[in-house]
C-alpha cells in the first residue's frame, strides 16, 4: 500500500515542502531511501525501524520504500524522521492512510520513540503556511517557537506511539501554545541617559540609526565605545511582527532561540574579534547563519576592528552591500537575510593613546601605520559615519547632567524613519532607510540646493572622496534633514555630514 505525508526542508531560510512517500508490503525485509537525501537523512531509516519497533510496529516481514520528492530537492537534516515513520505506519496499515493526508510533520526520533527538537521549526512552519498547509505536528520540545504561527493548526507531539495513537482517532494532540509577547524594554536594554559627555558620539549614534548608517567610533580606551554601541539597539523603532518573526526564525535555523517568546528588540551581535569567515557570514554544516545573519534588522558590533581577521572583514563586504548572504553548497544555494547596522569601534593607536591631552602614545609611526592598515579600505569604505571620542573629563562623570535617554532619541529617530519611508513609497519603516537608497532615488531624494552642491565640491576636491564616499555624505546629509524636519537638505546639513568623514578629513593623523 502507498502512504504519503508531508514534511520540509531548508535551504538558508527558505522551506521547500517534501512529499514523503512510502510503499509497504509483506515479503522478505527491504528498507530504501530515495530522493537526493544527505547522510543524516539516510541514517533517519534506523531510528525510524528502531522507534516503530518500539511501538510494536516490526518491519522484520516487510518491504519498505520510502521516496522523498521532488528529486531535485536537496534533503538535509533529521527532521523528516517523523513523516517517514507515519507514512510506513500508514503503508503497513497501523494507521489510516487519510489521517496522513495535508498535515505537516517535522521531528527527529531517539531510537526508543520518544520526538526530539530540531533547529529551524519556525522556518519550516511559515514556509509550509505560504503553501497553504493548514495542519502540523511538531516536536513538543519546539512549542513556544511553533506556536509564534497563526493559520496553521500546529499540534506538538512527544512520542511517536502517541503520534500514532492519535492517528488511529485516539486522544487529539495538544495545540501549540507559547508565552505572551515579550514586552519591550524589559531586561537587558541599557539607557543611553547613563553615558556622560560625548555629545558628539551621541549625536552620530542617533544619526546612525536614523537613517541605518554604519558607524565607526574611534576613541582611547574607556571613552564610551563599547557602553555606546550597546545602547544602539534601543534608539531603534520595535521590529515588526513579521521582522520578528524573520529575525526569530533566523535563530531558530541557528539553534539560538534563548527566548520562548516573540521578542520585538533589535538583535544585538558583537562578535569576538577571534571570528571566523564562516562563523561571521555564515556556513558549514546546514549551512547554518553567521553574525551578519543573525544581526539581521538589528546591530553587529565589531568592538576593537583592527584586531580582527582581515580575512573575516572582507568576507563583510558582499553582504554589507547586498543585505543578504549567499551560501553555495554542492547541490543547492541558501539564502540568509543580511539587513542590519555594522558598529566599529577601535582606538587611535595600539596604545590606545594617540591624540589624547594627557597621555603620552607610546607607538612609533609604523606600528600605527601597520596597525591602521588592517582595516581594509573597501570596508572603510561601506561605513557612512566616523566619529572620534576624546576621553571622557572627570566633570562630565561626576556633573549632576544626565543625557538624553534612550526613548527621548528614539522617537526622534521614529520620526526620520517614518518620514523616509513614506517618501519612498514602499515598504515600512523599518525597511527603508536612507542608507539603503538605490543610487537612482538618490538624485531625487537627496537634492542639493546650490550652496550645499558647492560646499560638497568643495568637500569632495579637499578630501578627494570617492564616489561611493560622495553617495554617502548625500545621504548621511538627507537624515540629519529629516531629523531636522526639513524637507531641503541645506548647508548646515550637508556640513555636518560633511564633519563626520573624518577619517577622510586625515582628523585622525592630525589629532596625533
Ligand atoms: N561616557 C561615559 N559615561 C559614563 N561612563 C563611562 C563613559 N565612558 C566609559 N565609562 C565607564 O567606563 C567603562 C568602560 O567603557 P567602555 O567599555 O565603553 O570603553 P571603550 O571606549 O569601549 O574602551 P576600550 O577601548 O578599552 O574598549 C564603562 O563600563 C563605564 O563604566
Ligand atoms: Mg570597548
Amino acid at each position: 500500500m502507498l502512504a504519503t505525508a508531508l514534511s520540509a526542508t531548508l535551504a538558508g531560510l527558505q522551506a521547500h515542502l517534501v512529499r514523503v512517500e512510502v510503499e509497504g508490503r509483506r515479503g522478505p525485509p527491504y528498507f530504501e531511501l530515495v530522493g537526493l537525501a544527505e547522510a543524516a537523512v539516510r541514517e533517519s531509516r534506523v531510528r525510524v525501524k528502531s522507534a516503530l519497533a518500539q511501538c510494536g510496529l516490526f518491519l522484520w516481514e516487510c518491504q519498505v520504500v520510502v521516496n522523498l520528492a521532488p528529486a531535485d530537492v536537496k534533503k538535509t537534516g533529521s527532521g523528516f524522521d517523523l513523516a517517514i515513520a507515519a507514512a510506513a505506519a500508514g503503508a503497513l496499515g497501523h494507521v489510516p492512510a487519510e489521517a496522513l493526508a495535508g498535515v505537516l510533520f517535522i521531528g527527529e526520533l531517539s531510537l526508543e520513540g520518544t520526538v526530539q527538537p530540531l533547529r529551524g521549526v519556525l522556518p519550516q512552519l511559515l514556509g509550509a503556511r505560504a503553501r497553504g498547509v493548514k495542519r502540523a505536528i511538531v516536536p513538543r520540545a519546539n512549542e513556544a517557537e511553533a506556536s509564534l504561527v497563526e493559520g496553521v493548526d500546529v499540534r506538538t507531539v512527544g512520542t511517536l506511539g502517541e503520534l500514532l495513537e492519535a492517528l488511529r482517532g485516539g486522544p487529539e494532540l495538544p495545540v501549540a501554545v507559547g508565552a505572551a509577547e515579550l514586552p519591550r524594554g524589559q531586561g537587558t536594554l541599557d539607557d543611553l541617559s547613563e553615558v556622560r559627555g560625548q555629545s558628539g558620539a551621541r549625536r552620530a549614534l542617533e544619526i546612525a540609526a536614523a537613517g541605518g548608517h554604519n558607524l565607526l567610533m574611534i576613541g582611547p580606551p574607556g571613552a564610551g565605545k563599547t557602553m555606546l554601541a550597546r545602547r544602539l539597539p534601543g534608539l531603534l523603532p520595535p521590529l515588526s511582527t513579521e521582522d520578528a518573526l524573520e529575525v526569530t526564525a533566523i535563530h531558530s535555523i541557528a539553534g539560538l532561540l534563548s527566548s520562548t517568546r516573540l521578542s520585538r528588540e533589535r538583535p544585538f551581535r558583537a562578535p569576538h574579534h577571534t571570528v571566523s569567515e564562516v562563523g561571521l557570514v555564515g556556513g558549514g554544516d546546514g549551512p547554518r547563519p553567521g553574525e551578519v545573519s543573525l544581526s539581521h534588522h538589528g546591530v553587529l558590533f565589531l568592538d576593537e576592528l583592527a584586531e580582527f581577521r582581515r580575512s573575516a572583514l572582507e568576507a563583510l563586504r558582499q553582504p554589507l552591500e547586498d543585505g543578504v548572504i549567499t551560501i553555495s553548497r554542492a547541490y543547492a544555494k541558501a539564502t540568509f537575510p543580511a539587513r542590519l547596522l555594522l558598529v566599529c569601534a577601535m582606538n587611535p593607536c595600539p596604545c590606545g593613546w594617540m591624540g589624547d591631552g594627557t597621555r603620552r602614545c607610546a607607538c612609533t609611526t609604523d606600528r600605527v601605520r601597520a596597525y591602521r592598515a588592517k582595516m581594509s579600505g573597501p570596508l572603510l569604505d561601506r561605513i557612512d559615519v566616523h566619529v572620534v571620542l576624546p576621553p571622557v573629563e572627570v566633570a562630565a562623570l561626576q556633573g549632576a547632567a544626565r543625557g538624553e535617554a534612550s526613548a527621548v532619541v528614539r522617537a526622534r529617530v521614529e520620526g526620520a524613519r517614518a518620514v523616509q519611508a513614506q517618501r519612498v513609497g514602499r515598504g515600512e519603516a523599518t525597511a527603508m532607510t536612507n542608507a539603503s537608497l538605490p543610487p537612482r532615488d538618490l538624485e531625487r531624494i537627496a537634492a542639493l540646493c546650490a550652496d550645499g552642491a558647492r560646499m560638497l565640491a568643495a568637500a569632495v576636491e579637499r578630501l578627494a572622496l570617492s564616489a561611493r564616499a560622495y553617495g554617502k555624505v548625500l545621504r548621511v546629509a538627507r537624515t540629519i534633514a529629516d531629523l531636522d524636519g526639513s524637507t531641503a537638505i541645506r548647508p548646515p546639513h550637508v556640513a555636518e555630514a560633511i564633519g563626520l568623514r573624518v577619517l577622510d578629513r586625515g582628523a585622525l593623523a592630525a589629532a596625533a
